[in-house]
């Protein structure tokens, strides 16, 4: 860059004493890196502009309208007044007495030994969970599945990581004029075989699923995890909404099935557990041989999360 920069000399004006370039000027190479070409427009950075323009309800972002529990407002109030530490870096890949929390507690529900300090890494939301796991795991040319309808940002960050997006649709399933509720959005078994092959490297689930509300059954996950194993295939599986289910439903988390805790990275946001999507605290959990490819791209890029935002997420209350 600095060589054309000498180049272009006669594109430099002076203003008082301050010396100002045209940045139009100063490159005639292509300016943007390929990868993020297609991936520039993003739905919630123009709707929530113009939710704020027209003074609208902005029913696209899943963010609550009031406050998260006040005893997550007290721990966080205690943080940022609890001395100096709270205020400087902490351990890079989650501050240690939120991963030891977070092991204890899903070791319980995904029913296997979660080692905090190999197994976890603590982000910037479920959003950097998903990007770091796209970056570390997919490689150009590898084929990732999607399940249609989705949440947008697996299909650009799978761009990015230079993979390609595969779509499978969930299909209404019509039983005798009866409503269609969530439940009713299902996978063809054929239909996702036939987008399994030497090619794929990971499939992306979403349970309970954004938009459709739909939580996976144990025998639908027992499906495409069965498919994982069969073709050698990673599962990025986003929980984020994991805590918000309804009329009995009951979420599994397809970690738990067999032979699926070594290949499945769970991502997970303390946002959307505890009504605090502000904070930006999500984390993936997954086996250590996983995740610490995940933590590189982590390490290079983000750092670490808020000391913080992630000292007191409302696990220890949990627990
Ligand atoms: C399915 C899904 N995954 C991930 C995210 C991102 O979560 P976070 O706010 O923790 O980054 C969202 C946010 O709406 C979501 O709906």
């Amino acid at each position: 860059m600095l060589r054309r920069v000498s180049a272009k000399v006669s594109a430099i004006c002076r203003k008082g004493n301050i010396t100002q370039l045209d940045p139009k000027l100063i490159m005639s190479r292509q300016l943007h890196a390929r990868r993020i070409e297609g991936v520039d427009k993003n739905i919630w950075v123009e709707f929530t502009q113009l939710a704020a323009d027209y003074q609208v309800v902005n029913l696209g972002q899943g963010f609550p309208d009031f406050s998260p529990p006040s005893y997550i407002q007290e721990a966080f109030c205690k943080a940022v007044n609890g001395g100096c530490s709270m205020h400087q870096y902490t351990r890079a890949f989650g501050h240690p007495p939120l991963v030891t929390i977070l092991a204890k507690f899903f070791s319980k529900v995904v029913g296997h030994d979660i080692d905090a300090f190999e197994d976890i890494l603590v982000t910037v939301g479920a959003y950097q969970a998903l990007f770091c796991t796209f970056q570390a795991l997919v490689n150009e040319g590898d084929e990732v599945i999607i399940i249609e309808p989705f949440f947008d940002c697996y299909q650009p960050m799978v761009k990015m990581a230079g993979g390609k997006a595969v779509y499978v649709p969930l299909r209404p399933r019509f039983e005798g004029g009866k409503a269609l509720t969530s439940a009713d959005w299902v996978l063809s078994s054929e239909e996702l075989a036939s987008k399994f092959n030497s090619r794929t490297k990971a499939i992306v689930i979403n349970t309970p699923n954004n938009p459709l509300g739909k939580v996976y059954k144990r025998e639908e996950l027992q499906l495409i995890a069965d498919l994982c194993i069969k073709h050698d295939v990673v599962c990025i599986s986003d929980e984020v909404y994991e805590w918000l289910t309804y009329d009995g439903a009951k979420h599994v988390k397809i970690a738990s099935l067999p032979g699926m805790w070594e290949r499945t990275v769970t991502i997970g946001s303390g946002g959307k557990t505890f009504s605090a999507t502000g904070w930006k605290v999500g984390w993936a959990i997954g086996a250590g041989h996983i995740l610490k490819h995940l933590k590189t791209v982590h390490q290079n890029s983000v750092y670490h999360c808020a000391t913080a935002a992630q000292v007191n997420n409302g696990f220890n209350m949990l627990s």
